[in-house]
Protein backbone atom coordinates (compact mmCIF):
# COMPACT_ATOMS: atom_id res chain seq x y z
CA UNK A 1 0.00 0.00 0.00
CA UNK A 2 1.22 3.69 -0.79
CA UNK A 3 3.13 4.99 2.33
CA UNK A 4 0.71 6.94 4.56
CA UNK A 5 0.29 10.62 4.76
CA UNK A 6 -1.58 12.17 7.95
CA UNK A 7 -4.08 14.97 8.20
CA UNK A 8 -4.28 16.85 11.72
CA UNK A 9 -8.45 18.32 11.95
CA UNK A 10 -8.89 20.43 14.69
CA UNK A 11 -12.10 20.30 15.81
CA UNK A 12 -13.77 23.92 16.11
CA UNK A 13 -16.15 22.53 18.41
CA UNK A 14 -13.60 23.47 21.51
CA UNK A 15 -12.97 26.57 19.61
CA UNK A 16 -13.90 29.41 21.62
CA UNK A 17 -16.96 30.35 19.63
CA UNK A 18 -16.81 34.25 20.49
CA UNK A 19 -13.57 34.58 18.70
CA UNK A 20 -14.30 31.77 16.04
CA UNK A 21 -12.83 33.65 13.29
CA UNK A 22 -9.30 34.15 14.91
CA UNK A 23 -9.33 30.42 16.21
CA UNK A 24 -9.96 29.38 12.65
CA UNK A 25 -6.80 31.97 11.80
CA UNK A 26 -4.37 30.63 14.50
CA UNK A 27 -5.53 26.73 14.13
CA UNK A 28 -4.56 27.01 10.24
CA UNK A 29 -1.40 29.32 10.60
CA UNK A 30 -0.49 26.26 13.51
CA UNK A 31 -0.39 23.84 10.47
CA UNK A 32 -3.98 22.34 10.72
CA UNK A 33 -4.57 20.39 7.66
CA UNK A 34 -8.21 19.91 7.52
CA UNK A 35 -10.56 21.82 9.81
CA UNK A 36 -13.50 19.49 11.37
CA UNK A 37 -17.11 20.78 11.73
CA UNK A 38 -19.19 19.31 13.92
CA UNK A 39 -22.78 19.80 13.76
CA UNK A 40 -24.93 18.23 16.38
CA UNK A 41 -29.07 18.49 16.37
CA UNK A 42 -30.04 17.62 19.70
CA UNK A 43 -31.89 15.05 18.08
CA UNK A 44 -29.67 12.19 16.85
CA UNK A 45 -27.38 13.40 19.31
CA UNK A 46 -27.91 15.16 22.74
CA UNK A 47 -26.44 18.68 21.96
CA UNK A 48 -26.59 21.14 19.92
CA UNK A 49 -24.15 23.53 17.65
CA UNK A 50 -23.89 25.21 14.71
CA UNK A 51 -25.00 24.78 10.74
CA UNK A 52 -24.51 26.32 7.35
CA UNK A 53 -24.11 29.79 8.24
CA UNK A 54 -21.39 29.78 10.31
CA UNK A 55 -19.59 27.52 7.61
CA UNK A 56 -20.11 30.21 5.13
CA UNK A 57 -18.72 32.56 7.64
CA UNK A 58 -15.44 31.03 7.74
CA UNK A 59 -15.00 29.66 4.46
CA UNK A 60 -13.14 33.18 3.05
CA UNK A 61 -10.72 32.57 6.24
CA UNK A 62 -9.00 29.70 4.70
CA UNK A 63 -8.31 26.99 1.38
CA UNK A 64 -7.91 24.17 4.25
CA UNK A 65 -10.87 21.92 3.20
CA UNK A 66 -13.62 21.87 5.95
CA UNK A 67 -14.98 18.33 6.88
CA UNK A 68 -18.53 18.59 8.41
CA UNK A 69 -19.57 15.80 10.38
CA UNK A 70 -23.38 15.39 10.37
CA UNK A 71 -24.40 14.18 13.64
CA UNK A 72 -28.02 14.77 12.40
CA UNK A 73 -30.99 13.07 11.63
CA UNK A 74 -32.66 13.50 9.19
CA UNK A 75 -29.40 13.93 7.03
CA UNK A 76 -30.33 15.01 3.37
CA UNK A 77 -31.52 18.44 3.63
CA UNK A 78 -28.40 19.58 5.36
CA UNK A 79 -26.19 18.22 2.27
CA UNK A 80 -26.60 21.21 -0.28
CA UNK A 81 -26.77 23.70 2.41
CA UNK A 82 -23.30 22.50 3.28
CA UNK A 83 -22.22 22.27 0.07
CA UNK A 84 -23.26 25.78 -0.52
CA UNK A 85 -21.28 26.68 2.47
CA UNK A 86 -18.27 25.67 1.60
CA UNK A 87 -18.00 22.22 2.73
CA UNK A 88 -15.70 20.34 1.00
CA UNK A 89 -16.34 16.86 2.80
CA UNK A 90 -19.28 15.70 4.56
CA UNK A 91 -19.69 12.74 6.55
CA UNK A 92 -22.83 11.40 8.62
CA UNK A 93 -23.97 8.44 10.78
CA UNK A 94 -25.81 5.54 8.20
CA UNK A 95 -28.05 5.13 10.76
CA UNK A 96 -29.72 8.68 10.78
CA UNK A 97 -30.23 8.02 6.68
CA UNK A 98 -33.21 6.19 5.41
CA UNK A 99 -31.48 6.03 2.20
CA UNK A 100 -27.27 5.07 2.60
CA UNK A 101 -26.56 4.75 -0.61
CA UNK A 102 -28.77 7.83 -2.00
CA UNK A 103 -26.78 10.19 0.50
CA UNK A 104 -23.89 9.16 -0.12
CA UNK A 105 -24.47 10.57 -4.23
CA UNK A 106 -26.01 13.44 -3.20
CA UNK A 107 -23.04 14.42 -1.14
CA UNK A 108 -20.85 13.30 -4.59
CA UNK A 109 -23.66 15.18 -6.33
CA UNK A 110 -23.02 18.53 -4.67
CA UNK A 111 -19.23 18.38 -5.60
CA UNK A 112 -17.90 17.55 -2.42
CA UNK A 113 -16.12 13.95 -0.94
CA UNK A 114 -18.60 11.57 0.90
CA UNK A 115 -18.08 10.00 4.42
CA UNK A 116 -19.83 7.33 6.49
CA UNK A 117 -19.09 7.71 10.33
CA UNK A 118 -19.15 4.38 12.77
CA UNK A 119 -20.17 5.05 16.46
CA UNK A 120 -18.17 2.57 18.64
CA UNK A 121 -21.34 0.44 18.71
CA UNK A 122 -22.26 0.50 15.02
CA UNK A 123 -20.91 -2.81 12.97
CA UNK A 124 -18.22 -1.99 9.79
CA UNK A 125 -20.97 -3.74 7.92
CA UNK A 126 -22.52 -1.27 6.21
CA UNK A 127 -19.41 -0.72 4.04
CA UNK A 128 -20.34 -4.43 2.21
CA UNK A 129 -22.43 -2.59 -0.52
CA UNK A 130 -21.11 0.98 -0.64
CA UNK A 131 -17.17 1.27 -0.75
CA UNK A 132 -17.49 2.65 -4.59
CA UNK A 133 -19.25 5.47 -3.02
CA UNK A 134 -16.77 6.33 -0.39
CA UNK A 135 -14.11 8.82 -0.18
CA UNK A 136 -13.78 8.43 3.49
CA UNK A 137 -14.91 6.06 6.53
CA UNK A 138 -14.55 7.79 10.17
CA UNK A 139 -14.56 5.68 13.21
CA UNK A 140 -15.47 6.99 16.33
CA UNK A 141 -13.68 7.12 19.01
CA UNK A 142 -16.14 8.28 21.56
CA UNK A 143 -19.82 8.24 21.34
CA UNK A 144 -20.52 11.39 19.22
CA UNK A 145 -21.96 14.68 21.40
CA UNK A 146 -19.50 16.41 23.36
CA UNK A 147 -16.39 17.41 23.18
CA UNK A 148 -13.55 15.97 25.70
CA UNK A 149 -14.20 12.86 26.68
CA UNK A 150 -11.74 9.89 26.30
CA UNK A 151 -10.82 7.34 23.59
CA UNK A 152 -12.88 4.14 24.14
CA UNK A 153 -10.03 1.52 23.48
CA UNK A 154 -12.04 -1.20 21.50
CA UNK A 155 -11.63 1.80 18.16
CA UNK A 156 -7.80 0.11 18.27
CA UNK A 157 -8.68 -3.58 16.80
CA UNK A 158 -11.62 -1.63 15.03
CA UNK A 159 -9.27 0.30 13.11
CA UNK A 160 -6.99 -2.66 12.38
CA UNK A 161 -10.20 -4.08 10.55
CA UNK A 162 -11.50 -1.16 8.89
CA UNK A 163 -7.33 -0.59 7.66
CA UNK A 164 -7.26 -4.44 6.39
CA UNK A 165 -10.60 -3.55 4.47
CA UNK A 166 -9.66 -0.16 2.78
CA UNK A 167 -6.03 -1.68 1.79
CA UNK A 168 -7.63 -4.82 0.35
CA UNK A 169 -10.21 -2.20 -1.63
CA UNK A 170 -7.38 -0.33 -2.86
CA UNK A 171 -5.56 -3.56 -4.00
CA UNK A 172 -8.60 -4.39 -5.60
CA UNK A 173 -9.24 -0.99 -7.01
CA UNK A 174 -6.60 1.41 -7.01
CA UNK A 175 -8.36 3.88 -5.14
CA UNK A 176 -7.24 4.88 -1.45
CA UNK A 177 -10.60 5.82 1.09
CA UNK A 178 -9.08 7.69 3.90
CA UNK A 179 -9.36 6.24 7.66
CA UNK A 180 -10.13 9.13 10.21
CA UNK A 181 -10.74 8.73 13.93
CA UNK A 182 -12.90 11.23 15.93
CA UNK A 183 -12.82 11.40 19.78
CA UNK A 184 -10.18 11.80 22.59
CA UNK A 185 -7.25 11.65 20.81
CA UNK A 186 -4.47 13.25 22.03
CA UNK A 187 -0.48 13.56 21.71
CA UNK A 188 0.43 10.53 23.62
CA UNK A 189 -1.87 8.50 22.28
CA UNK A 190 -2.06 9.30 18.73
CA UNK A 191 0.99 7.41 17.41
CA UNK A 192 -1.12 4.23 18.60
CA UNK A 193 -4.05 5.07 17.13
CA UNK A 194 -2.43 5.84 13.72
CA UNK A 195 -0.32 2.25 14.16
CA UNK A 196 -3.43 0.65 14.22
CA UNK A 197 -4.16 2.05 10.78
CA UNK A 198 -5.87 5.58 10.93
CA UNK A 199 -4.33 8.40 8.49
CA UNK A 200 -6.69 11.33 9.64
CA UNK A 201 -7.19 12.67 12.68
CA UNK A 202 -9.43 14.75 14.63
CA UNK A 203 -8.88 16.89 17.65
CA UNK A 204 -10.72 18.95 19.42
CA UNK A 205 -10.22 19.85 23.48
CA UNK A 206 -6.08 18.56 22.97
CA UNK A 207 -6.08 21.32 20.51
CA UNK A 208 -7.79 23.93 21.63
CA UNK A 209 -7.88 23.15 25.66
CA UNK A 210 -3.99 23.63 24.74
CA UNK A 211 -2.03 25.89 27.37
CA UNK A 212 -3.31 29.58 27.99
CA UNK A 213 -5.85 30.97 26.20
CA UNK A 214 -3.84 34.42 26.10
CA UNK A 215 -1.42 32.89 23.79
CA UNK A 216 -2.16 33.43 19.73
CA UNK A 217 0.50 30.73 19.00
CA UNK A 218 -0.31 27.83 21.43
CA UNK A 219 -1.78 25.53 19.18
CA UNK A 220 2.09 25.26 17.19
CA UNK A 221 3.51 23.07 19.17
CA UNK A 222 0.32 20.82 20.12
CA UNK A 223 0.38 20.11 16.56
CA UNK A 224 4.25 19.81 15.88
CA UNK A 225 4.32 17.25 18.92
CA UNK A 226 1.13 15.32 17.51
CA UNK A 227 2.73 15.21 13.53
CA UNK A 228 5.93 14.43 16.01
CA UNK A 229 4.75 11.32 17.50
CA UNK A 230 3.51 10.18 13.76
CA UNK A 231 6.87 10.40 12.53
C1 LIG B 1 -17.80 14.49 19.20
C2 LIG B 1 -17.25 15.22 18.01
C3 LIG B 1 -15.79 15.36 18.00
C4 LIG B 1 -15.23 16.16 19.14
C5 LIG B 1 -13.87 15.62 19.44
O1 LIG B 1 -19.14 14.16 18.98
O2 LIG B 1 -17.63 14.56 16.81
O3 LIG B 1 -15.34 15.88 16.76
O4 LIG B 1 -15.11 17.51 18.88
O5 LIG B 1 -13.42 16.26 20.57
P1 LIG B 1 -12.21 15.69 21.43
O6 LIG B 1 -11.01 15.68 20.56
O7 LIG B 1 -12.13 16.66 22.55
O8 LIG B 1 -12.61 14.30 21.88
ZN1 LIG C 1 -16.66 15.18 14.92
Amino acid sequence: MSAPQYRIAPSLLSADFARLGEEVNHVIAAGADWLHFDVMDNHYVPNLTIGPLVCQAIRPLTAAPIDVHLMVEPVDALVPMFAKAGANIITFHPEASRHVDRTLQLIREQGCQAGLVFNPATPLDWLDHLMDKIDLIMLMSVNPGFGGQSFIPSTLPKLRQARARLDAYERDNGRRILLEVDGGVKVDNIAEIARAGADTFVAGSAVFGAASKTDANRYDSVIAAMREALV
